[in-house]
């Protein structure tokens, strides 16, 4: 039996998971309900499905399972709520929620529910961060000391694309916790360790009379003694080609990554085993991610999601990385007011 799916929010991000599980036999979407009347016409037209403008429709129907919440984050807290009271299994886009209240609410509601949930945090399922992790594994690179990671796009006409909430730190939280808990998770899960402590600085800038972060870099201290800095812009023109890489340089050797550009390169004092009998001290590998963490992140994310329902597999990142991440963010909210080094706080 394939898995019946509903996505809640069909905008660009509710687009772009409904496109990718076309290709999914395991699953099937059955509804998609969005308040706004038009996105609901593109569903009907691409996917001749029923539609609605109460999300609650929705989750009244028996036949679907599972849901996929790609709203902006203001609504998550109320609709994951409701979903587990309606018994489905969740995919919750990121960011999970906007405060401590509600994380923490949803960590309780989430973890009594004998359903499924993952927050979608796709860079862990790009080519290039799986690779990178099984290099880490093996020991290529020793232990992780240093680990810097940028992030960068065009993201002041994002109303063109989007909605305006973007730009509203009361819908859609600012750009730190926006589109920075990718890149506290990736650090999470790739050092496995834990963040400790963050200090930031940020550039703010105006728009639609609200002030919000354009520009901002951060430095985290991790609970292995290592550390993380971490920078992003939403300043780059429009249209420019998103900028992700990440430097992972550890005891033994070092990771580099381009992301957007396919490229990564590993270096390793162990020699890194290239072909029978040819141990390298370093490689290149070109043209080698296939769409990095949009598309086939996404993609991947969600094929292994479905295996995890259909196996009874609890799935990873879980409601504990999709707090945890949040939680970091708001530490380094904190240090931009403090300008000092904040600890970060876990959970109550
Ligand atoms: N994982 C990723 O890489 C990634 C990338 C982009 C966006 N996102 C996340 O996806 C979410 C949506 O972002 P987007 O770019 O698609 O935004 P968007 O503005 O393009 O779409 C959001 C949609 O949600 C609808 N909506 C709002 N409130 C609703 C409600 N209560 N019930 C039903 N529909 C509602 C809006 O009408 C809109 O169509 C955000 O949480 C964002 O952070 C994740």
């Amino acid at each position: 039996m394939p898995i019946t799916i509903g996505i809640i929010g069909f905008g660009w991000m509710g687009q772009i998971h409904a496109r990718l599980l076309k290709s999914n036999e395991d699953c099937i979407i059955k509804a998609i309900a969005d308040k706004d009347y038009s996105k609901l016409e593109i569903g009907r037209k691409l996917y001749n499905i029923d539609v609605y403008q109460d999300y609650h429709e929705l989750l009244n129907r028996k036949d679907i399972d599972t849901v996929f919440i790609v709203t902006p984050a203001k609504f998550h807290y109320q609709i994951v709520k409701d979903s587990v009271e309606a018994g489905k299994n969740i995919l919750c886009e990121k960011p999970l929620a906007l405060t401590r209240e509600e994380v923490n609410s949803l960590r309780l509601i989430v973890n009594k529910s004998d359903k499924k949930f993952i927050i979608c945090f796709p860079e862990r399922f790009a080519i290039s961060s799986q690779e990178a992790k099984d290099i880490i594994n093996d020991g290529l690179i020793g232990k992780i000391d240093y680990i810097r990671g940028n992030f960068r796009f065009g993201m002041k006409e994002h109303n063109l694309i989007h909605g305006d909430w973007v730009f509203d730190r009361k819908q859609g939280g600012g750009l730190i916790i926006e589109a920075s808990v990718h890149l506290w998770d990736f650090i999470r899960w790739l050092t496995g360790s834990e963040i400790v402590t963050v200090v930031g600085v940020a550039h703010e800038y105006l728009k639609n009379d609200l002030t919000i972060e354009d520009n901002f870099a951060a430095i985290a201290y991790l609970e292995n003694g290592g550390i993380a800095c971490i920078d992003m812009s939403g300043s780059l023109p429009k249209d420019s080609a998103t900028d992700k890489r990440f430097e992972i340089i550890g005891s033994e050797g070092y990771i580099y990554i381009d992301e957007f550009r396919n490229y990564m390169t590993i270096n390793s004092n162990n020699g890194i085993d290239a072909n029978p009998g040819m141990i390298v001290k370093g490689m290149t590998h070109k043209d080698f991610m296939w769409h990095s963490h949009v598309e086939g992140g996404v993609k991947r994310l969600q094929k292994y999601f479905i295996d995890c329902l259909k196996m009874d597999k609890k799935p990873e990142p879980g409601i504990e990385d999709a707090a945890k991440s949040c939680e970091i963010t708001w530490a380094l909210m904190d240090s931009l007011k403090s300008q000092k080094l904040e600890k970060v706080t876990y959970g109550l």
